[in-house]
């Protein structure tokens, strides 16, 4: 018996790996996040299978249906939405899955940023422009964030932003990173990138309505210069004269065949 914990995608059914489409198939049990984890999904359950909605469910119930389905020899598919390696809350149900010696595994899936970045049609590192993302948000109530990790200290860094859990709070947002990006720097908020309701709203730090955000939850704030960048330069790594092991060029290359 296994606990497969599975990344389920952004929302669109069809965004998650066959991996997980197949371990969903396979499973007697499936526990899924029901809020953000598309229910077109729970069609790849088997007939019969036992299908939980874990929203309402606190950690110890969680716990109780997966030691049941253990104690019954029953495979269960562990579904959160996007990938699991960022605010899945799966790393406390494998502690405890370790503790009781369950057995698990973890397969990937789409993150969110990646899905917002697809629908901005935009490569969040351009050379010479920004080389780092950084996946974060802003404290809530169930969550505080720790000291060093503000908004105010990525933002020194010029990076490409991926602010999750975080568009209630815009105006916050703007006001704390507009200091070091400048007013002029583009911004895009992804509502329910990949649903078929998806909205995007394009502007600057400067012209950006705090107001979109209000009764929204699931949308992600992309922030930085790389986002409304045309000049960049292109990546050496295809230049007609950069010799490199799977092209080699000139008469003395540096990876000879
Ligand atoms: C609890 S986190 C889950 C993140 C998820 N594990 C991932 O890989 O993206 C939920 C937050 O992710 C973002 N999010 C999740 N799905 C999204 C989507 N389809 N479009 C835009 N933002 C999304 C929102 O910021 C939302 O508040």
């Amino acid at each position: 018996m296994t606990v497969h914990f599975i990344g389920a995608g952004p929302g669109a059914p069809d965004l998650i790996t066959l991996r997980g489409r197949d371990l969903i198939a396979a499973c007697p049990v499936c526990l899924y996040a029901g809020s953000l984890v598309p229910q077109a999904l729970l069609a790849h359950c088997p007939p019969g299978a036992r299908i939980v909605n874990t929203a309402p469910l606190s950690l110890d119930e969680i716990m109780a249906e997966i030691a049941a389905a253990h104690a019954a020899g029953l495979d269960v598919a562990r579904l959160h939405s996007g990938d699991l390696s960022i605010w899945s809350a799966m790393g406390e149900q494998l502690r405890r899955l370790r503790a009781l010696g369950i057995p698990f595994d973890v397969t990937p899936g789409v993150p969110s940023f990646a899905a917002a970045a697809a629908v901005l049609e935009a490569e969040l590192t351009l050379p010479g422009v920004a080389q780092s993302v950084v996946l974060t948000r802003t404290s809530g109530r169930a969550s505080a964030m720790p000291a060093a990790e503000t908004l105010e200290n990525f933002a020194r860094t010029g990076a490409t932003l991926a602010i999750h859990l975080s568009v209630q709070v815009l105006d916050e947002v703007v006001a704390r990173l507009t200091p070091s990006y400048g007013a002029d720097c583009p911004v895009a908020v992804v509502f329910r990138a990949s649903w078929p309701d998806e909205q995007v709203v394009r502007a600057t730090l400067g012209t950006l309505d705090p107001a979109i955000g209000r009764g929204e939850r699931t949308a992600l704030i992309l922030v930085g210069p790389a986002l409304g960048a045309e000049g960049f330069d292109e990546s050496r790594l295809y230049a007609g004269d950069y010799d490199r092991r799977y092209r080699p060029v000139g008469p003395a290359p540096r990876f000879p065949e």
